[in-house]
């Protein structure tokens, strides 16, 4: 069966010079088994005629909210309704900025602030429009919201300029739209996940903490949205941009981060610890300034509670993953880890020479649990979170196949 077979499918198009490959991308949609409804901007209509799309989709194409034989038919209403997915390609800037302002003042706009259907678009611009800080501002607030970005790739341009702001070729917008419909890996599920430092108060100004950046920790909260997870990031303070999909708790002391995984602990499936909670906590912050009045000051530290143990220790305990970073023995340390604190699985850091991952955009990780041990290499934070999450579904499906039965 074709991957998109029976799949309602709205296509709008904007104007732009990319929008002669529109037609392309009908055809592969129809050759893949959709039915495609092409929606079109009164600007679109300057660069490819509606005819030709009529032809290739097979239905009248739809461009005006105020044409009252259209509307008798398929209303805007249930064009949103009828949609199980949107594209629009290409994705003008004027659009773009139209979307991200919630306005209805065309059909194409009036439809996708109309459905619940995922919206995918695919910006083609001029380099210097795409860079400009509104449009960047805009796409900010749309991904926000949940639409997906298809490109826009690099290279040469109509205009003459080089740089960003090519439409996807037709193929690589349908095969992205192909891969969404798969089921992911975990599709369905609550993951909470820490991240970052904590700030241990010393005084209203100063506080305890470590060199965390919260990379590794944010890259897992990605690599789960885009696995279908609903994700909870509980984070310490980073000068990081939280990923987009998913729902952020900026916390600061270790236990402001117990009390907000506490609140997320009921519905949650899987849990990973990746934050580098301070262990210890002065035992009586000051209420004002600490002055420099005398030579030493003694701190008394107390110990912070164990999020990741008290998580496993819970009798509704999800899945649960915990991180190690380890100088010395690491893997019998990490394994002694996973048997103390009793998790699924750890991923652990070797802190040598050759692996600092303090700040860095690389890491090296080993998956211990119980039954086995597996090396990822040295790779990206981005590439090696992907791996983790996938390693971390499988695992969880299996449990909960085990348990079923
Ligand atoms: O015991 P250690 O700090 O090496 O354990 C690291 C793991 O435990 C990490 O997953 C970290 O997020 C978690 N942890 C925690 N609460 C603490 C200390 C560590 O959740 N107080």
């Amino acid at each position: 069966m074709p991957l998109l077979a029976e799949k309602h499918i709205v296509l709008g198009i904007t104007g732009g010079i990319a929008a002669y490959k529109s037609a392309e991308i009908v055809r592969r949609l129809i050759e893949q088994g959709a039915v495609v409804q092409v929606v079109m901007t009164e600007a679109a209509k300057a660069f490819i005629a509606p005819l030709t799309l009529q032809a290739l989709s097979g239905r009248p194409v739809r461009d005006s909210l105020l044409d009252p034989s259209a509307e008798s038919g398929m209303g805007h209403i249930e064009i949103a309704r009828w949609a199980d997915q949107i594209v629009i390609a290409p994705a003008s800037a004027d659009f773009i900025a139209r979307l991200a302002g919630g306005m209805a003042s065309d059909l194409l706009t009036t439809v996708c602030l109309a459905t619940s259907a995922p919206i995918a678009l695919a910006p083609a611009m001029n380099q210097g429009m795409w860079n400009n800080t509104a449009t960047q501002r805009n796409i900010d607030t749309l991904t926000a919201d949940g639409v997906s970005l298809l490109g826009p790739a690099s290279g040469a341009q109509a205009c003459g300029d080089v740089g960003p702001g090519r439409m996807l070729e037709p193929a690589d917008i349908v095969n992205h739209l192909m891969d969404s419909g798969k089921v992911r890996a975990l599709d369905g599920t609550n993951v909470t996940i820490t991240a970052g430092p904590t700030w241990e108060a010393l005084d209203p100004v100063r506080a305890l903490s470590n060199h965390s950046s919260g990379k590794m920790g944010y890259a897992v909260a990605a690599a789960a949205a885009a696995a279908g997870a609903s994700v909870t990031l509980v984070s310490g303070p980073t000068a990081l941009k939280p990923p987009s999909g998913i729902r952020y708790q900026a916390v600061q002391s270790a236990e402001d981060m117990l009390a907000a995984v506490e609140r997320e602990i009921e519905d949650c499936d899987v849990f990973i610890g990746v934050a580098a909670v301070a262990d210890y906590r002065p035992a009586q912050p000051a209420s004002s300034k600490i002055k420099k009045h005398s030579e030493s000051v003694t701190l008394e530290l107390v110990r912070n509670p164990d999020i990741l143990a008290l998580v496993a220790q819970n009798p509704k305990r999800p899945f649960t993953v915990g991180f190690a970073a380890e100088t010395d023995q690491a893997i019998p340390n990490a394994r002694d880890k996973l048997q103390r604190k009793g998790l699924d699985l750890i991923a652990v850091n070797q802190i040598n020479a050759t692996n600092n991952p303090f700040g860095s955009e690389e890491n090296h990780l080993v998956l211990i649990s119980e039954m086995d041990e597996i090396d990822l290499g040295r790779d990206s934070k981005t590439a090696l979170a992907e791996h983790l999450i996938a390693e971390i579904a499988h695992r969880y499906h299996d449990q909960h196949s085990t348990q079923d039965h």
